[in-house]
């Protein structure tokens, strides 16, 4: 007989001193819980993110947790969430208030309405390259851009208006943290997601925010043809891949579906292996990607926002993180939910290079 879960320990409560009253459960991730909650006293509903109870002893995802609110708190893009408070319940979880949206995160839209047209998910990945640009020019990398963490939302009567999500793996470089957060550069283990991961996190490099566009440019491949890049059955061989395989070409993913070869280029750019031949910031990525939402497809809709036209210095974090890899479920890989730490992941990549330098010695 199956057992009965546990009831949750939220639902229905007040917590924070009364401040916020706990409504209804909205999604969950890898670390925590999201709630729909009412702010009685400004008569507001926010989304209430909880780390799950049984991790608030591990060290390395509490100061995930605190990273999520710092970084978050740095910026002010309309396309990244709004955070309005944070702190520790009375049971020592800790918790991020943000403002509420309604919508569903990309994920579960491909996932149910399968892939986009191109003049649906432009527009929408452009104004995550704003938000990105933003966080970018501040020194903060993402560093876990996949669908799950990109959310659609009504705002003002506009749909599919994007909000960046989760922050909880960003990554705040030195010279932009202030004195005192050490505990930034001291910690060891970073996360990704292996089917969004670009080569150089992949084997554990220092990253910079040319990593988020190689993440970005997976995302809007899988937007546009329901697929990734490239064709593997575990995560480990989706690492190997980013490191190593040249992404199948878009037009020739779905040859049915007429994608302009030259948005391939543009998609192929954005993945290239080497950083430096990639677009190097994400307004660069989101001028490259105009053409296409404006010419051959208009867009039916002007943007909200506009696209930012500078380009932003590329961010050079200086510390050097090794990785250990939780992956989360996409619409085209969904079941590949296991911790595997990237030590493994960068000798499995090495063993392979090195046996293809034997092959051709
Ligand atoms: N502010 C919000 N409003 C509405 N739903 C949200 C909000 N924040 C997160 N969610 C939902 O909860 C899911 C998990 O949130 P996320 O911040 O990614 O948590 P985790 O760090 O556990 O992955 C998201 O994919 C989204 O569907
Ligand atoms: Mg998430």
């Amino acid at each position: 007989m199956a057992q009965a879960r546990p009831p949750d320990p939220y639902l229905g409560r007040e917590i924070a001193g009364g401040k916020y009253r706990i409504l209804q459960k909205i999604g969950s991730g890898g670390m925590g819980t999201v709630y729909k909650a009412m702010q009685p006293n400004i008569d507001r509903m926010v989304a209430i993110k909880i780390l799950h109870p049984k991790l608030v002893n591990r060290k390395d995802l509490v100061s995930r947790f605190s990273r999520e609110a710092k970084a978050l708190g740095h910026l002010s893009h309309p396309n990244t969430v709004k955070v309005f408070d944070d702190g520790v319940l009375e049971d020592n979880s800790l918790f991020i208030v943000m403002e509420y949206l309604e919508g569903r995160n990309l994920n579960q839209i491909v996932r149910t309405g399968g892939p986009m047209p191109v003049e649906r998910a432009l527009p929408i990945l452009m104004q995550v390259c704003g938000a990105l640009n933003e966080a970018h020019q501040r020194g903060i990398v993402h560093r876990d851009l996949k669908p799950e963490n990109i959310f659609l939302s009504t705002q003002g009567g506009i749909k599919d208006f994007p909000k960046v999500l989760d922050f909880g793996l960003a990554k705040v470089t030195e010279q932009e943290m202030r004195p005192g957060s050490i505990i930034l550069t001291q910690e060891g283990m970073v996360f990704g997601t292996p089917e969004f991961m670009s080569p150089e996190q992949a084997q554990g490099k220092i990253l910079d925010a040319r990593s988020d566009i190689y993440s970005l440019a997976v995302i809007l491949y899988e937007v546009l043809t329901g697929k990734l890049p490239f064709d593997a059955k575990t995560p480990m061989e989706y690492i190997q891949h980013h490191v190593m395989t040249p992404p199948i070409p878009l037009h020739e993913r779905v040859p049915t579906a007429g994608f302009p070869p030259a948005l391939s280029e543009v998609l192929n750019r954005a993945l290239a292996k080497n950083p430096d031949d990639r677009y190097q910031t994400a307004a660069e990525f989101a001028q490259a990607l105009e053409p296409f939402a404006q010419g051959k497809n208009p867009i039916s809709a002007p943007l909200p926002y506009p696209v930012p036209s500078s380009s932003a210095p590329v961010v050079i974090p200086s510390s050097n993180p090794s990785s250990a890899l939780t992956p989360a479920p996409s619409p085209a890989a969904s079941n590949t939910k296991l911790l595997v730490l990237v030590a493994t992941a960068c000798l499995l990549v090495g063993a392979g290079l090195a046996v293809l330098a034997m092959k051709f010695l």
